[in-house]
């Protein structure tokens, strides 16, 4: 038996093992596509929400029309994120809100948290942030210290590691304001120590803002046991949300009042419909949304939602970390042999939902899968990432997927 069958025997027995595995069924699916390893991406969309968002259009938009903002609607941002916050993040509610993008949410809760923490002690200037950092991250506190005078303590964890508790405990001082970092790093998968790192943020004074966008819907997250301050992440990728679905902030209750986001619009006002002359913030976590809620947006990931909570998030982990077991012996058996690199960890403990492979011909290779109906994604500098929703992926997509990139590297070596 070739090892490539090996391992398809192996995707099979374990399949049939997996007591997640007949929730596939409930995801949109085409034949075209050999295997779908993107999931850390784009999420795929479940058949219950094609009913979901056809419904909506006769009812309530349709028969509703305006009267739908009394009847829910303007509750929506709150009442969805208290639905995340209990299903994925361990928020009690009144702490998480759904809107925007999460590019605007962390600009707004940097900014709130930089000049609450400058109020309180000018000498607070700085920012903890990581070189490895989603770009977004990055970009958005390169502009708020331009904007606010202050400086970023940049960490350099390896293209392959993450942020660790002595790397920061190393840059916070007295004069941290905020440490942001990603729970899981977008390019290695590498988990975070999010309680220790936490801590360490504490002990120096400084609050920590967590960019949740690879792990909610991945790994369970605890938010309000480790005392988390402040935390972003999107909803179009474990989430299930759809491509420009709006985006999720939590902020501990302890900090409502205390800060105060900058974009002062009608819809987080104490009273929008007051049409006052001046912005008076809406109490608790309302006060984060600025302009009308992405109602339509907010559908999709409803459904994606309860279906987690109907499975529980620690048997998604436990299939997530399946996943990533077997992409990786897949990996070192199949791809190892044409000089692929596993560049996430290989302990699952601190391994998130997506495995990384490295390969000097993988921008190439990537275009080519894509054509083959095999879909991972491709991150500088070369970098294949293969995301795993344990919700809607199977064993055989991944040693199916695997495969064809073997075949790919093989073509390309030969042709070389
Ligand atoms: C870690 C991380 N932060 C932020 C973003 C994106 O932010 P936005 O939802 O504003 O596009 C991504 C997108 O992939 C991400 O991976």
């Amino acid at each position: 038996m070739s090892v490539s069958d090996e391992l398809e025997a192996r995707a099979v027995e374990l399949d049939a093992a997996d007591p997640l595995a007949a929730h596939r069924a409930a995801f949109v699916s085409d034949d075209e596509v050999v295997a779908y390893l993107d999931g850390n991406s784009l999420g795929r969309p479940l058949h219950a929400t094609r009913d979901r968002l056809a419904r909506f259009v006769d009812a309530p938009w349709g028969d509703r029309l305006i009267r739908a903002w009394d009847e829910g609607w303007m509750d929506a941002p709150t009442e969805l994120g208290d639905t995340i916050g209990r299903v994925c993040l361990g928020a009690a509610a009144g702490q998480t809100v759904v809107a925007d993008s999460t590019t605007v949410l962390l600009y707004k809760l940097v900014r709130a948290a930089v000049d609450a923490q400058a109020r309180d002690d000018p000498r607070r200037t700085e920012i903890v942030v990581d070189t490895d950092n989603f770009p977004t991250d990055r970009f958005v506190v390169e502009g708020i210290a331009a904007e606010r005078g202050l400086e970023l303590r940049w960490i350099t964890p390896g293209s392959d590691a993450g942020v660790t508790a002595d790397q920061v405990r190393a840059v916070a001082s007295d004069r941290t304001a905020l440490v942001l970092l990603s729970h899981i790093a977008y390019r290695s998968g590498q988990l975070a120590d999010l309680p220790a790192i936490t801590r360490v943020a504490h002990e120096a004074g400084a609050l920590v803002l967590w960019d949740l966008c690879h792990s909610v819907g991945s790994v369970e997250i605890d938010l309000d046991v480790q005392h988390v301050d402040l935390a972003v992440g999107c909803t179009y990728k474990y989430l299930n949300g759809g491509p420009g679905a709006p985006a999720f902030a939590y902020l501990a209750e302890r900090h409502h009042g205390r800060l105060r986001q900058p974009i002062q619009g009608w819809m987080g006002a104490a009273d929008p419909f007051a049409m006052g002359p001046s912005y008076e913030p809406a109490t608790g976590i309302r006060q984060l949304i600025s302009g009308t809620p992405p109602i339509i947006g907010m559908l999709p990931m409803r459904d994606m939602l309860a279906l987690i909570d109907e499975v529980g998030m620690a048997a998604v982990r436990r299939k997530s970390v399946a996943l990533t077991e077997f992409a990786v012996e897949v990996a070192d058996r199949l791809l190892e042999p044409y000089g692929v690199v596993v560049a996430s960890p290989r302990d699952r403990a601190v391994r998130g939902g997506h495995v990384t492979l490295d390969h000097p011909d993988f921008r190439a290779v990537t275009a080519e899968l894509w054509q083959r109906g095999v879909i991972p994604d491709f991150r500088p500098p070369h970098g294949l990432r293969v995301g795993l929703s344990p919700l809607s992926t199977s064993f055989a997509e991944v040693a199916a997927g695997l495969a064809v990139v073997a075949d790919e590297l093989r073509r390309a070596q030969a042709s070389s």
